[in-house]
Order: structure tokens, then sequence, then C-alpha cells
């Protein structure tokens, strides 16, 4: 399974809904870099790369979004519409992103600082890093 998915656990009350992200426990990784995508253009595609070492969670935390991934083998994609549900992109797995509702709010939790030497943002390259890497 390339799509794995964590759910937070639900903290909220009657005043209403809280989630708690941390590191080395709901997510799997030390942070070192949040980054949040927001007011994405109609139409417009993201992602088109993989990371090296890098791990990522995505969390929707307003609207939605679809995610495919690609390992050079398999494909999978999922949406991500819920707030309490973060995927969890580890290394060596090509993204896209497609489908953003105007109103989408994507948080990304990153396992690394950027570093533009971690990616792979050619398709057939990222297939030769695969075949080396197996
Ligand atoms: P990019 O990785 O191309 O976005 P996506 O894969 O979501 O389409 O990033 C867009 C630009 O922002 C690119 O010039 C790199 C820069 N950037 C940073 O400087 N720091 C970051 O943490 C990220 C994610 C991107």
């Amino acid at each position: 399974m390339l799509t794995k998915t964590i759910k937070f656990p639900p903290l909220g009350d009657q005043r209403g809904h809280l989630v708690a992200l941390e590191a080395n426990k709901t997510v799997p990784f030390e942070i070192k870099r949040v980054y949040y995508l927001f007011g994405t253009k109609p139409g417009v595609s993201r992602g088109f790369h993989a990371h090296k070492d890098l791990k990522q969670v995505a969390i929707a935390v307003r609207g939605s979004c679809r995610f495919v991934l690609k390992d050079g083998k398999n494909e999978e994609s999922i949406i991500l519409s819920d707030s309490t549900t973060g995927l969890l992109i580890e290394s060596a797995v090509w993204r896209e992103m497609y489908d953003f509702s105007e109103d989408c709010v994507l948080l990304v939790l990153a396992s690394e600082h950027y570093d533009e030497a971690d990616y792979i943002r050619n398709y057939q390259e990222f297939l030769e890093f695969m075949n080396e890497k197996n």
C-alpha cells in the first residue's frame, strides 16, 4: 500500500474540534518544517516530484484535494477531505496533487528542511532511482 493514512485522535468537545499533531507520536518523524498550500487556482495540479529522503504528512485542514501516489510499479489515488486524517508520504514516492477545492488549505509537515537536492522532479529519473534502489 502506497497510501498510508493517519487518523488523529479527536480532542474536541462541545465547544468545537481540536486536533494535536505531535512529532514522533501522531506524526511518525521529527517535524523540521511546516508549510501550507492555499488559494490554489481552479484546474491547477501540483507536485510532480518525489523526494529521496524526505517524509511528509499532508492534511486538508479545510476543503479537499486529490493525491496520486506512484512508486514506479503501482499507482494509488486518495481524496483528502477530512481535517482529522493525514496522508503519510514516505520517501521515494512520486506525488501529484489535483482537484483542489477553492477553499482548500493543505497543511504539510516535513521531516527535513527545504533542500532542492532531495527532489526528483523528472519522472524518468524517478524510475531510474527506484530501479537502482531495488
Ligand atoms: P514546489 O515544490 O514546486 O511545490 P509543489 O510541489 O507543491 O507544486 O514549490 C514551489 C516553490 O516553493 C519552489 O520554488 C520551491 C519553493 N519552496 C520553498 O522554498 N520551501 C518549501 O518548503 C517548499 C515546499 C517550496
